[in-house]
Formats: C-alpha cells, sequence, structure tokens
C-alpha cells in the first residue's frame, strides 16, 4: 500500500488562518470577545443570508441555546429526526424536555414529512404540541423544507433547523440554516469549514440573537457587580478560534466546489453499484447539496461493518451511517414514528450505507484508491477511468 492514511473529512487550512490569530496576538484579545468573534459572525450572516450570527463554542451548544430561547423546559416535548448524531438530540434532555423521535424519508434520508404530520395530528389531538421540530439536513442534504415550514406554520410550532453539516447546501433560493426559526451550524474538526470546535446559531430574529449572547455569557445581569437572575451557559467562542474561522470562510465556496466534485468521481465510479443519499433529487430540484459526506447504500445485499473494516485494513477511514436515535439505549425509550406502518427508512439506510472520504484535500490519486478498494470488496473490476 502506497498511500499514507486516507481520513473521512480532515481539516482543510488556507494558510491565512494564522495571520487571524496573530491578530488576536498582537491586540492581546485571548478571550471569548474581539474583532475575530464580530466579524466572523458578519461573515456567516452574510453568507448563509440570515439577519445575525452568535458564534458559539460548539454545534451543540448552540441547538441548546435555541431551545433555550424558545423555552424549552421540563415536560415539554420537542420533536426531532431521529437519523442524526446524538448531538441533534442531546440538548432537548438538557432542558429535561422529552425528544420525539421522526424517521426519515427515502429519497433525502431526512426527516419524513408524512411521520412529522402524523406525530403533529396525534400531539394535537392530545393537547400537548411540540415546543419546536429539530430538522437535520444530514450529510449536507436538504431536508424537504417546503412541506415541513407548511406543518411548522399550519401548526404554530418553530423549526430549528441543525444544518451542523449543511454550510453551503440551499434549497431553493435559500442557504439551509436560514429557512427556520433558527439555524445552527458546527465547526468541528471533520467539517465542511473549521474553527477545530465551534458553532453558531443564526436567525432573522435579532432580539433573540442578544438573548442567546446574554444567555452565552453566564446570563449577566447589566449591573457593574456580579449579578444573575436567571440561569446561563459559558457558550461563547474563542477570539481566537473564530480568527480560524474568518479564514475558513473566505473559502467556504471552494470547500463546497471540492466536495462536490469528490462526490461527482464516486457517482461516476460507483453508479452501478449503489443508492447514493438523494439519487435523483439533485438535478431535478433547485437544490444544492454540498456533499459534506459521499453517503449510499448498496445495491445488492453487503455488511457495511465488513467493508469498513477491510478499508481500516487499507489505511482508508470509511463510516457506518449515524445509528438512528430512536435505537439507541439513550433515547429508546422516547417515542417514535416510522415513514409508513410497515417502513422504517432511517433503520434500513444505517444496516446497508456507508460514508468515504470526502475531505476537500482529497487527492484524486488518494480518491482512485478508495475507489478501487471499495471495488475490490465488491469483487467488481477496478476503475480506470482518467482520474488518477
Ligand atoms: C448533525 C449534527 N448535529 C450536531 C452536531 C454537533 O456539533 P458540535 O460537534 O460542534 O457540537 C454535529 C457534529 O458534530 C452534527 O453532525
Amino acid at each position: 500500500m502506497s498511500h499514507s492514511k486516507i481520513y473521512l473529512s480532515p481539516p482543510h487550512m488556507t494558510g491565512n488562518e494564522q495571520k487571524y490569530i496573530k491578530e488576536a496576538f498582537d491586540s492581546n484579545w485571548i478571550a471569548p470577545v474581539g474583532r475575530n468573534i464580530d466579524l466572523f459572525e458578519q461573515d456567516i450572516a452574510h453568507y448563509v443570508g440570515a439577519k445575525g450570527a452568535v458564534a458559539v463554542s460548539s454545534g451543540t451548544a448552540a441547538i441548546h441555546l435555541a431551545l433555550s430561547l424558545l423555552g424549552v423546559q421540563k415536560g415539554d416535548t420537542v420533536f426531532c429526526s431521529s437519523l442524526t448524531f446524538v448531538a441533534s438530540a442531546n440538548p432537548i434532555l438538557y432542558q429535561s424536555a422529552e425528544p420525539v423521535l421522526i424517521d426519515s424519508e427515502p429519497e433525502t434520508w431526512n426527516m419524513s414529512p408524512q411521520a412529522l404530520e402524523r406525530a403533529l395530528l396525534d400531539a394535537k389531538n392530545e393537547g400537548k404540541l411540540p415546543k419546536a421540530i429539530i430538522v437535520v439536513h444530514l450529510y449536507g442534504q436538504p431536508a424537504k423544507m417546503d412541506e415541513i415550514m407548511n406543518m411548522s406554520e399550519a401548526y404554530g410550532v418553530p423549526v430549528i433547523e441543525d444544518a451542523a453539516e449543511s454550510l453551503g447546501s440551499t434549497y431553493g433560493r435559500q442557504m439551509t440554516g436560514s429557512i427556520g426559526k433558527f439555524g445552527v451550524f458546527s465547526f468541528n474538526g471533520n467539517k465542511i469549514i473549521t474553527t477545530s470546535g465551534g458553532g453558531a446559531l443564526v436567525s432573522d430574529d435579532l432580539e433573540a440573537l442578544d438573548r442567546a449572547r446574554f444567555l452565552a455569557t453566564q446570563a449577566r445581569d447589566p449591573a457593574i457587580h456580579y449579578q444573575h437572575s436567571q440561569l446561563g451557559f459559558n457558550y461563547r467562542l474563542s477570539n481566537i478560534l473564530a480568527g480560524i474561522g474568518r479564514a475558513q470562510m473566505e473559502v467556504i465556496e471552494e470547500r463546497v466546489q471540492k466536495r462536490k466534485e469528490v462526490f461527482s468521481i464516486y457517482k461516476r465510479a460507483l453508479s452501478d453499484y449503489v443508492y447514493f443519499q438523494c439519487n435523483n433529487q439533485s438535478e431535478k430540484s433547485l437544490c444544492r447539496e454540498n456533499r459534506w459526506l459521499t453517503a449510499f447504500t448498496f445495491v445488492e445485499s453487503e455488511e457495511p461493518l465488513e467493508i469498513i473494516e477491510h478499508l481500516r485494513e487499507e489505511n482508508i477511514e470509511a463510516r457506518p451511517i449515524w445509528k438512528p436515535l430512536h435505537l439507541q439505549p439513550l433515547f429508546e425509550k422516547y417515542k417514535y414514528y416510522s415513514h409508513s406502518a410497515s417502513e422504517n427508512v432511517s433503520e434500513e439506510i444505517f444496516r446497508s450505507g456507508l460514508c468515504l472520504p470526502s475531505g476537500s484535500n482529497l487527492s484524486k490519486e488518494d480518491q482512485g484508491e478508495v475507489i478501487n478498494a471499495l471495488l475490490k470488496n465488491l469483487r467488481k473490476e477496478s476503475f480506470i477511468e482518467e482520474i488518477v
């Protein structure tokens, strides 16, 4: 094996990060306040087309703040996509509220509008509508927002978009994260851009964002002495890390284009053997997917965990699809709505799916290695097109 380890989605620095970190050092704003934070927030808000953004220490913190702003508390319910990383739903438990988990639909793998509708109808009949709906744009694929937003309006339940994985994806003319009441982004090390760790909350409701800043800085009352009347958090992003974020935002469009190129090479090589997430929708609809991770299920019955192990032996990092939350010991006691009486779409995707290395710094040679290693596992001929 000639290549060094091929990671799933490693950080991709531009070189400019150190310039903005140096600015923080030169001005001695080594703190969760400063110019890098102000400018990073402006960059994010401007890019996604929201009126404002609050930079925080993680995407999870941003979801927690959104729930706090919506007044979620003990006894409330919050609906959430089931096919997602655990961080989408953990903040519901932080607030001592109850999650209700919603299955996926087969096309985008995101929240099933028909399952959501049944859940909302039941909740209405029980006289207890949820306080919020957390919709995830999984692996950068926009959810069916028209249908979901129509229901949000009809039932008067606000939507929080968990766009942790979908910065740069659009739904119609809108960026994901700017459609619901609140949008959440993550800048964790494996995301399309990174601050090493960090997140953002975006919204058009500037008053709510001011309150988010207040809650994220220990909810300190406007008094000279340290006075607190409400429970707050220590959730602001460091001015040093925001410097990394400023440089990363300068290249976000390049990063999206590169991930899409990675996807289209996989598509050319593997289309006969796999069903890609949103196999057919992308050309038909007005969505632009950032293709943060290329994800698919196999056409023939395969064992994804065995394939991942074989790829690992070849120094290639592949990952299973997120295990649906309703199958997690932490969440299995909560209500779950399947796509239909006979279809558990998220379970099927989990059992038969895989994510391949998709970094924006993945070389064509390394991508060729990944493709050939996978084809070897599938007992198919190697990929010999002119990409390597
Ligand atoms: C769908 C989803 N939601 C939330 C998060 C949480 O983001 P963070 O790791 O920045 O807390 C992540 C990523 O880690 C994620 O993939």
